[in-house]
């Protein structure tokens, strides 16, 4: 299997480097794979769409900059704020809206297919991809 791979997946990949190779906002690129999960980097500014996974948790880790999720709970709406280096996972289910006040990039960790808009959302911007990732153009 191993000589299947693309070449991406057989010598390490520099996310400073893919991320340098798009300037897309809200367009989120696939890294690489681990089972059945993409790990997928975007670059973003201004607000997302607020959209729900029905299925599936949603792992975030900022890379740079910092972004703000908010969060309609049971309890109510609530914003986490997520600095340089934070992870948050979103649980299946909860509305949310991520939204970064300046440009910031981010790595998103969720199985492949998952719908950048979730499989319920509110109407999508113009500025929002809807979209299960792009491969890195090589
Ligand atoms: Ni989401």
């Amino acid at each position: 299997m191993t000589d299947q791979l693309p070449a991406h997946r057989r010598q390490p990949l520099s996310l400073d480097t893919a991320l340098a190779s798009f300037d897309a906002l809200w367009s989120p690129r696939i890294v690489t794979h681990v089972n059945d999960y993409d790990v997928r980097v975007a670059k973003v500014e201004g607000e997302h769409v607020w959209h729900v996974h029905d299925d599936t948790d949603e792992f975030f880790l900022v890379l740079d900059g910092e972004l703000e999720i908010a969060l309609r709970e049971p309890a109510g709406e609530r914003t986490v704020t997520l600095a340089k280096g934070s992870v948050f996972v979103v649980p299946r289910g909860t509305e949310h809206r991520p939204a970064a006040r300046e440009r910031a990039a981010i790595l998103v960790f969720e199985p492949t297919g998952t719908l950048s808009v979730g499989d319920r959302h509110e109407e999508v911007p113009d500025h929002v991809d809807a979209t299960t990732g792009h491969a890195l153009q090589a």
